[in-house]
């Protein structure tokens, strides 16, 4: 026999049960895009590989060690399994000139792949919804897409009973002259404490200073705390757009936290960047992150126009959503269809298609076996409903129902009215149930 082969490292499959959860995810989100009047865009898996070093920036982790890169064999191209949702929605934007007649509000929905080191929360294969605004420069559209988080996680379910499991911190990061004035001062300060810094931070030191800041290394933590704060070096309208963004955040009451520290791990970012964090899953507690781009769609070839965004990890937030007891039911059939005989099957493929012409979901029993066993498949099914056909039914052109759930005895039902039993049967029971 040979090996069977595995998934790779870090990519996971999604089994019928979590497949489930998934959709009501994917569901509940859809509902809430379109609360918010964001419309969907899919773009490749595939770009580029000079779309993500441009957009992300060359000296970033994601860029310099996790993408996964590889040349077309058949045609030479650098190519590149996309990392993130936002240099692929750009590129689309500009491409297809879709800022033409005004702003856009954007969105979608699918795995990223970064080669990171596998970890509970943190994978390969990764899945994300991203919101892209496109063409809004003021404050206004940067805090609408923070409540907007703030009110899908009250969707789900999350800071129920006035536990607060995930919190916002914001901060900002100026204009790009200003963040030049801050390095050259914060550049200058670390100099000063080279012996101290460790390794990649010695190497970020004159490309990416900025970085340094949100070191996790505890030996360096007292050095990026006395650090000169990039907030200190903002100007009067950067100033102005983060406190048109909280006096929003303010008004809705929703509590934040400024964190100087908060960078980002990409370069595209200007003025407002945005984390929700819970404590609930370790190490990987960042469930949803942004901020203003105002700068990418330039860089990337377009005409300039301001962007801001958002994506949220779903592994993450399904693992938070998972724990709460408030998720529909997994789904059952309406009806088991148990046969037996080679008539009778046949037979039961019309009565099948018939029920379903009519709205039902059947299950029909495929693969024989006595009718003892079909029926405890049956049970097994979660299905309220068996229909039982043998080949006298199948003379008698007609079926025998067994409730499966409640103690009624079964009934044969002539193939005309069939619809219509199947009908009163399941509202009577739905009705029981309480889930009417
Ligand atoms: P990001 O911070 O790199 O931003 O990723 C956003 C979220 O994706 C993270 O907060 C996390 O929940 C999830 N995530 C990232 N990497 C992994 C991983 N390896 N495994 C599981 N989840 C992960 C971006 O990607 C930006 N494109 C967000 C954005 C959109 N900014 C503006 N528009």
């Amino acid at each position: 026999m040979s090996q069977a082969l595995q998934a790779i490292r870090g990519m996971n499959d999604i089994l019928p049960d979590s497949a489930e959860l998934w959709e009501e995810f994917e569901a509940t989100v859809r509902d809430w895009l379109r609360a918010y009047g964001y419309k969907p865009i899919r773009m490749p898996l595939v770009e580029p590989t000079q779309l993500f070093s441009r957009a992300i920036g060359e000296v970033t982790d994601i860029v310099e060690k996790e993408m996964y890169s590889f040349t077309d064999s058949l045609n030479g191209e650098q190519l590149t399994l996309r990392p993130e949702g936002t240099a692929s929605c750009v590129r689309a934007v500009i491409e297809h000139n879709l800022l033409y007649d005004g702003p856009r509000r954007l969105w979608y929905m699918g795995p990223m792949f970064r080669h990171e080191r596998p970890q509970k929360g943190r994978y390969r294969q990764f899945h994300q919804v991203g919101v892209e605004a496109l063409g809004f420069p003021g404050p206004d559209v940067d805090a609408e897409q923070i409540l907007m988080c703030a009110r899908l996680w009250n969707d789900l379910g999350f800071n129920g009973g006035g536990n607060d499991s995930v919190r916002l911190e914001i901060n900002s990061l100026g204009s790009a002259e200003e963040r030049a004035a801050h390095r050259a001062e914060l550049i200058a300060y670390l100099e000063q404490h080279q012996d101290a810094l460790d390794g990649d931070a010695r190497r970020r030191l004159h490309s990416n200073p900025l970085r340094i800041l949100d070191s996790k290394n505890p030996a360096m933590q007292a050095i990026v705390e006395a650090a000169p704060k990039l907030l200190d070096f903002l100007g009067d309208a950067s100033l102005k757009h983060f406190d048109g963004v909280q006096a929003v955040l303010k008004d809705a009451g929703l509590p934040y936290v400024i964190n100087t520290r908060l960078v980002r791990g990409l370069d595209y970012y200007n003025l407002t960047v945005f984390e929700f964090i819970t404590d609930r899953l370790g190490a990987q507690g960042t469930v949803c992150a942004g901020g203003r781009y105002d700068g990418l769609i330039a860089q990337l070839g377009g005409k300039p126009a301001p962007g801001c965004g958002f994506a949220m990890g779903i592994e993450r937030l399904l693992s938070l959503w998972q724990d709460l007891d408030n998720h529909r039911e997994q789904s059952a059939p309406d009806i088991y269809l148990v046969n037996q005989g080679e008539r009778a099957q046949r037979y039961a493929f019309q009565v099948a298609e018939h029920l379903r012409d009519t709205g039902f979901a059947v299950h029909l029993h495929c693969g024989g076996g006595s009718f003892k066993s079909q029926m405890k498949k049956a049970d097994a099914s979660g299905a309220p409903l068996a229909l039982i056909v043998g080949d006298d039914e199948a003379a008698a052109n007609a079926v025998t129902l067994k409730p499966l759930r409640a103690a009624q005895e079964q009934q044969r039902i002539p193939f005309d009215q069939l619809a219509e039993s199947v009908g009163d049967f399941l509202f009577a029971t739905e009705e029981q149930d309480g889930s009417l």
